[in-house]
């Protein structure tokens, strides 16, 4: 049998938040491989006597997936845990993941993301916002536009911003946000917007209410979600005739 690989999501930030397959797939595996973050969100599920522990950056990511790949024997398992659902906003390393295992040798088991779980709080259904993540390595040049046809379209936008310390230039934060939309001419001093901060961590969680134009040169922590809300509430009241 070849070697496995669960690429599972945890948290976002609350281990009550762990699914039970998730749980599973962790006890079930040889090996766990995950960044400092994830690996404390899931570290009462781990047992030290069964699975070995790699903490990894994004410096050494490669170097690691690769060590262990080739330390693992045939019928092995590893878990990778990202942050949230992994199957959002983290393309470009279980991209990676894919490619080293093979896709059949890969199975991803969902988790709750941060953008869900802003959801539910802000009561902007997702099914009616325009859901983007900034949080990438690449070009975000299109995505600003998609953001601007949201905005103006009345559409409520549930976003990651992008947080680049090593680049300050690159960032696109909340602050970076509102200024840019102002720029394209919408009056954000009339839309609505939250901002959510380590969002199910205990006691960590904040929660900011404004408009957008509020944003503008305020700090948010890069673990942020950031919520522009137009819902228009409609029930199935005036819907059904
Ligand atoms: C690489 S993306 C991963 C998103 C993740 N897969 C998810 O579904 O939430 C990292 C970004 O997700 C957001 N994020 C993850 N966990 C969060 C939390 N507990 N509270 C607020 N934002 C969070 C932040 O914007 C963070 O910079």
């Amino acid at each position: 049998m070849p070697k496995k690989l669960f690429v599972i999501g945890v948290g976002p930030g609350s281990p009550s938040y762990l699914t039970d397959v998730a749980k599973y797939a962790i006890t079930k595996s040889r090996y766990v491989i995950g960044y400092k973050y994830t690996l404390t969100i899931i570290k009462d599920v781990i047992d030290k006597n069964k699975q070995q522990v790699s903490e990894i950056t994004m410096q050494n990511q490669e170097t690691i997936y690769n060590d262990v790949y080739n330390k693992m024997a045939h019928n092995d398992y590893c878990t990778v845990p990202f942050t949230g659902d992994v199957n959002f906003s983290e393309s470009e390393v279980v991209d990676r993941l894919l490619e080293i295992f093979g896709d059949d040798n890969v199975e991803i088991i969902p988790g709750i993301s941060s953008i869900q779980i802003a959801a539910a709080k802000s009561k902007v259904p997702l099914d009616k916002a325009c859901v983007i993540t900034f949080h990438v390595s690449g070009d975000i040049e299109g995505k600003k536009m998609e953001l601007i046809d949201a905005v103006v379209n009345g559409k409520s936008v549930i976003l990651l911003p992008r947080p680049w310390p090593k680049d300050p230039k690159k960032n696109f934060m909340q602050s970076d946000i509102a200024i840019f939309l102002r720029k394209k001419g919408v009056d954000t001093s009339s839309i609505k917007v939250c901002v959510f901060e380590h969002l199910t961590q205990d006691g960590k969680e904040t929660v900011f209410k404004g408009k957008i134009s509020n944003l503008e040169g305020k700090y948010f922590d890069p673990l942020s979600v950031m919520v522009i809300d137009q819902v228009k509430r409609q029930t199935y009241l005036q819907l059904v005739s």
